[in-house]
């Protein structure tokens, strides 16, 4: 089992253990990333950023280049069309933010970012890749990865000529999500295809898709020998999902599930830390779905979902889960 929990390395950054948070779009920032890391992720991703919105210095895509220097090691995403803005973002993740990794998108699968030019669009033209990468590994210190899908759809599965194009490129990792870009995120992650990347490269290769549990995690680094495992929506307000697979990774043996109280704790200081970093107002709000995927599975969560998505405070947001903390428990101490 210990085999399943070797660190591996990209560019020179070691990661202690393969377990990898994905970047989610408003999901993955600051706040959330160190709580998963507190749950001893191996490495944590940023969610995508804005090539030209750092490029204009626009003031939100700024905001969401802070670290917390306990998040390390970490990747930073970023995502663009344009060669020229692309690289320039890149050269300011590289002097001037704490990121560990740079990481380029060409992953994700929405109209408004295939129509930049950007995320997924590059599955279609390993050139383009080639062309894209290099232009961005020549410019920076910083080691460069990037995050793909097998390919755009059943007729264009150019995984194995991206991966390889993004290695030639002089990419130092390659994330890959077992999906087309037509299934979104519908129908099953084929982790045929990610072995078959993984073994058409000398590079690092972190899987992902469908990881829904611990033993999903080891199943997908026996089943295609990747040397990370990406965990995306299962520690959606579950960050216990990171601490079991490394545990499970490590020893073979399953943690039990967090309590209500315990589930209510980390939330809570979920909670603290976005109030930190985004202020109350904005925090309040964006905690609500947060918050619903922490209640999720817990019995009689109905009527607490209800009241949070009405709380406009701090002080009342807090009260709500910590109420139901207390509920929970005395109806069932482990209902989860
Ligand atoms: C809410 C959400 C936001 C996402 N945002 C990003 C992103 O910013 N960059 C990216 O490369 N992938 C993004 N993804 C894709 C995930 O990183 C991951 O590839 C996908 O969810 C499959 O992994 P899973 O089955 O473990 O969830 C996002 C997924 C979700 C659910």
């Amino acid at each position: 089992m210990a085999e399943l929990n070797r660190p591996f390395e990209i560019g020179g950054i070691r990661m202690d253990n393969r377990v990898v948070l994905a970047p989610m779009a408003g999901v993955c920032n600051s706040a959330f990333r160190l709580t998963v890391k507190e749950f001893g992720a191996g490495l944590v991703y940023a969610e995508m950023i804005s090539d030209k919105g750092i490029v204009q210095r626009n003031e939100k895509t700024m905001d969401m280049l802070y670290i917390d220097e306990r998040e390390y090691p970490l990747s930073l995403q970023i995502f663009g069309g344009d060669k020229e803005t692309l690289v320039e973002a890149a050269q300011y993740v590289d002097k001037s933010s704490n990121a560990d990794i740079i990481d380029i998108n060409m992953g994700c699968p929405v109209n408004k970012i295939i129509r930049c030019e950007a995320g997924a669009k590059w599955l279609l033209d390993p050139d383009k890749i080639h062309e894209m990468v290099s232009a961005v590994v020549s410019a920076v210190d910083k080691p460069v990865s990037v995050k793909m899908r097998i390919g755009w759809d059943e007729e264009h599965l150019l995984g194995v000529e991206n991966a390889r194009a993004a290695e030639a490129a002089g990419a130092a990792a390659i994330a890959v999500h077992g999906r087309t870009r037509v299934q979104m995120y519908e129908g099953t992650a084929n982790w045929d295809w990610i072995r078959k990347m993984k073994e058409s490269v000398n590079i690092p290769v972190i899987g992902n898709g469908d990881v829904e549990t611990p033993q999903d995690a080891g199943r997908m680094i026996a089943e295609t020998g990747v040397d990370g495992v990406m965990i995306g929506r299962a520690a959606l307000g579950d960050p216990w999902m990171i601490y079991r697979t490394v545990k499970y990774l490590e020893t073979g043996e399953l943690i039990a599930q967090p309590t209500p109280r315990e589930k209510m704790d980390v939330c809570l200081l979920h909670f603290k830390r976005l109030v930190q970093l985004k202020g109350e107002f904005v925090a309040v709000r964006e905690m609500r779905k947060h918050a619903a995927w922490y209640l999720k599975g817990i019995r009689g969560n109905a009527h607490i979902r209800k009241a949070i998505n009405g709380a406009e405070s701090a002080g009342e947001f807090t009260a709500l889960l910590n109420g139901f903390a207390d509920e929970a428990r005395a109806i069932e101490p482990s209902a989860v």
